[in-house]
């Protein structure tokens, strides 16, 4: 539009009116202030350079920043990408495991672990399984869990909300054979066994000592508004705060941000600002779970999102065997 207009006035007054630009610059040019011309660029320049002195100060106070540690669109290998943080005080409360109890924390993420088929197999492993919740009648949130416990007798749909654990629904005994199959549950012992190594080699653990806990689940998340306060996966939260037993938590991906769903970032929230994490089939972000890595999930606006949590205890009176078919 206004390209338009612009044209139009390039009729017959254009030549005339170009005259008279060119007549005012070269008036001004001749003008007595040229003298003064080098000292007012100076002040110029002087004005710049305060003025952004004083917004770079403003801003690193305000510490208002939102920084992308991991964008969907980017590769993370084939070392994971490391981000440290100071541990906090949260673990003094529980008793210490040399060797695993958190000594550095911090977050990390890779594309490194977990391949795009191995990603999409587990993403039709979770369909399937929310599928058969949902046949129930009785899931209908915005966000869906499947628990995976011990021993695959029993599937629990359900919700969990920041502070207490909520079973909203449906159990399921002899219909699960139907739908994971013994190679599902090796494909899932394998990724988790992938993610747990490069847990412990990254935080400078002994793989041994660490072990998986629950509850371990896998997750859809979709625009539909909150029905109930234990629906609201967004609010900020702490996992060693939620489940005493996380040390490590992780999370793998099984869906891309900006075209399987819009929104649904993970987002660290830190003192001087967020720091997010975009999520991308196949990706696996860890972390140590105290306050340091204070977090929540933007809410989805568009699509699904599908991810899986898995988490790791130091304490073995907290570890859980691998799920398997009963
Ligand atoms: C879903 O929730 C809405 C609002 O609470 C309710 O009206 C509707 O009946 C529910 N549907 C099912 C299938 O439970
Ligand atoms: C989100 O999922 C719930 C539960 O499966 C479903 O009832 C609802 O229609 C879905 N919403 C959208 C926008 O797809
Ligand atoms: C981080 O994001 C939250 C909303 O998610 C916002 O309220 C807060 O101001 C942000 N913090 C900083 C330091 O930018």
């Amino acid at each position: 539009m206004a390209l338009l207009r612009l044209r139009n006035t390039k009729g017959p007054n254009a030549a005339e009116i170009e005259r008279k630009i060119k007549r005012g610059n070269a008036l001004r040019q001749g003008s007595s202030w040229r003298g003064s011309r080098g000292l007012l660029a100076l002040l110029l320049v002087a004005l710049c350079v305060s003025t952004v002195a004083a917004w770079l100060y403003l801003a690193s106070l305000d510490g208002d920043i939102t920084e992308t540690l991991a964008s969907q669109r980017e590769m993370i290998l084939p070392q994971p990408r490391v981000y440290s943080v100071q541990c906090s005080e949260d673990y003094e409360n529980y008793k210490r495991y040399p060797g695993c109890t958190p000594q550095k924390c911090g977050r990390a993420v890779t594309d490194g672990v977990v391949t795009s088929e191995e990603a999409q197999a587990l993403r039709r492993l979770a369909e399937r399984g929310l599928a058969l919740a949902g046949s129930e009648g009785g899931v209908n949130i915005s966000h869906t869990q499947i628990l995976i416990p011990r021993k695959l007798k029993s599937l629990f749909t359900c919700s969990i909300n920041t502070k207490k654990k909520v079973v909203m629904k449906t159990y399921f005994g002899e219909q699960i054979a139907d739908v994971f199959t013994e190679e599902d549950f090796k494909l899932y012992r394998d990724v988790r066994g992938r993610i747990q190594a490069v847990i412990a080699e990254t935080f400078g653990l002994d793989r041994t000592l660490m072990y998986l806990t629950k509850p371990t689940f896998f997750s859809r998340i979709n625009s539909t508004a909150a029905k109930t306060q234990h629906d609201e996966y967004w609010h900020p939260h702490i996992d060693k705060e939620t489940y005493g037993s996380f040390d490590y938590t992780s999370l793998l991906y099984l869906s891309d941000y900006g075209s399987d769903f819009t929104g649904g970032r993970f987002v660290f929230m830190d003192q001087n600002g967020n720091r997010t994490v975009e999520p991308r089939a196949g990706r696996v972000s860890f972390f140590s779970s105290g306050s340091e890595n204070l977090h929540r999930v933007e809410k989805v606006s568009w699509g699904i999102r599908y991810a899986i949590t898995v988490s790791f205890t130091c304490n073995p009176s907290h570890a859980i065997s691998d799920p398997s078919l009963p």
